[in-house]
């Protein structure tokens, strides 16, 4: 990690008028206490030693920067794909899970608080705190329990207790308000948050123990490409796997940012100034200032509100927010699965569908990075459900590319234009009919 200078808009946990720390008076010293103890884990050269050490030999990074050669094929861009989807437990959790697991471990923690949505965080904490020997319990809406139960097995069969939050949405927003509760009533407990939201610290901390993303992707381009991308893509949560890859590009001002919000959760769009979850920051809300409901097809993107560094990124005109709603994620699915044999988290699908898409309006030739945040093995059960009795041509095949994709029979000119050997282009393979998977699964 090499920390960057602040601006002074950027300092004591605000980001210009976003973040801050509005919590409870319990929650004062806790805060205060893993603040000082993150800035002692920043300088002290063991953890970070450590902390290393783990990405690598039990996450598996560096994650490969993966040139998509189909898809680039199809749309004439050169395609890349941040491949944090191969890391150990599937996604880019793993890397702030160790990183704050370590940091219990070092204030001597005996308890870990944790709150999810798509289970992903879940399970990476869950991991971190089976591999650092400390109890875990995660607080999970019932909603996101029911259409992510392979990760709720996951994270039990990890150790962890699994507490379904009956309230409000049932989803991400109400295991953060459980988790937050927890942590008032026993603040002796580490709160491990899983993305850039929160109180101060926890923004902050989270997306310096994720910029391994930004900083990697920086190093791979330029050794595949001598150069640095034209855009940068990655779907936003709370915003921490965006955060991770946008904050090393933040000055390069020829590396366009943008980060795909689910269209039913969309803070950034359509969100106003308010406080949740201790931090001031861009929500959906009410005109009384009530939280608003939320959908999304991902459990991982059904959230009001966002990270406050990513507010700032917006206002300062650093990073531009898009939607991309149900239809654009099942697209970015089913187009990746069956371009390049990668089946993509649903979160992860957002960024792709709005990637290629964003891809073909750029000049033939340009370099475009997706974010591909995790895999979709989690979401197969909901992908099974949507796509049952669904007509053939409306999960697969040319009628259902998504507007703007090139058909194959325009490949050969571009290889061409791409500096591809003809030889590298495989035939199209006959894509398995997913309806009848389904119906006989
Ligand atoms: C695979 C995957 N991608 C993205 C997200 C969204 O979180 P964030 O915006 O913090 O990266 C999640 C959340 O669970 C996830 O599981």
């Amino acid at each position: 990690m090499n920390p960057k200078e602040e601006p002074a808009e950027r300092k004591n946990g605000y980001f210009g008028p976003y973040g801050g720390r509005f919590v409870p008076e319990t929650l004062v010293e806790p805060l205060r206490q893993v603040e000082e103890a993150y800035e002692r884990a920043k300088k002290n050269p063991q953890f970070q030693a450590r902390f290393q050490q783990l990405l690598r030999e039990y996450a598996g990074r560096p994650s490969e920067l993966y040139f998509a050669e189909n898809l680039s094929l199809r749309t004439g861009r050169r395609i890349y794909l941040k491949r944090e989807d191969l890391l150990h437990t599937g996604s880019h959790k793993i890397n702030n899970a160790l990183g704050q697991g370590l940091l219990a471990k070092a204030m001597g923690k005996k308890r870990v608080i944790a709150e999810t949505g798509a289970g992903q965080h879940g399970v990476a904490s869950a991991t971190a705190c089976a591999l650092l020997k400390m109890p875990c319990v995660v607080y999970m809406g019932s909603e996101d329990v029911e259409r992510q139960k392979l990760n709720v097995f996951r994270m039990k069969l990890l150790g962890a207790e699994v507490v379904p939050v009956e309230s409000g949405s049932k989803t991400l927003k109400d295991a953060i308000n459980e988790a937050l509760r927890d942590f008032c009533a026993h603040p002796d407990s580490y709160y491990l948050i899983g993305s850039v939201v929160g109180p101060s610290p926890y923004p902050e901390m989270v997306r310096d123990f994720q910029r391994v993303i930004g900083d990697e992707t920086k190093e791979q381009i330029l050794q595949k490409e001598g150069r640095l991308p034209d855009a940068i893509v990655a779907c936003v949560g709370g915003g921490s796997n965006a955060m991770g890859l946008f904050y090393p590009f933040e000055d390069d001002a020829g590396v366009k940012k943008i980060g795909v919000e689910a269209a039913g959760a969309a803070s950034i769009v359509n969100g106003k100034v308010g406080v949740l979850h201790g931090a001031k920051t861009k929500i959906l809300q009410t005109r009384d200032g009530q939280i608003e409901g939320t959908h999304s097809i991902s459990a991982g993107l059904d959230y009001a509100g966002i990270g406050p560094e990513h507010a700032y990124f917006a206002d300062e005109g650093i990073v531009q927010y898009v939607p991309a709603d149900d239809a654009d994620a099942l697209e970015g699915v089913r187009l990746l699965s069956e371009s390049e044999g990668i089946i993509p988290a649903l979160e992860s699908a957002h960024a792709v569908a709005f990637g290629i898409r964003y891809a073909k309006t750029l000049p033939e030739g340009a370099i475009v990075v997706i974010n591909l945040s995790g895999r979709g093995d989690k979401d197969v059960p909901t992908l099974m459900q949507h796509w049952k009795g669904a007509r053939t041509t409306d999960v697969q095949g040319e009628t259902a590319l998504p507007p703007g994709i090139r058909a194959d029979k325009d490949v050969p000119t571009l290889m061409e234009k791409l500096g591809l050997e003809k030889t590298e282009v495989k035939e199209k393979t006959k894509s398995f009919d997913v309806k009848e998977k389904v119906e006989t699964a």
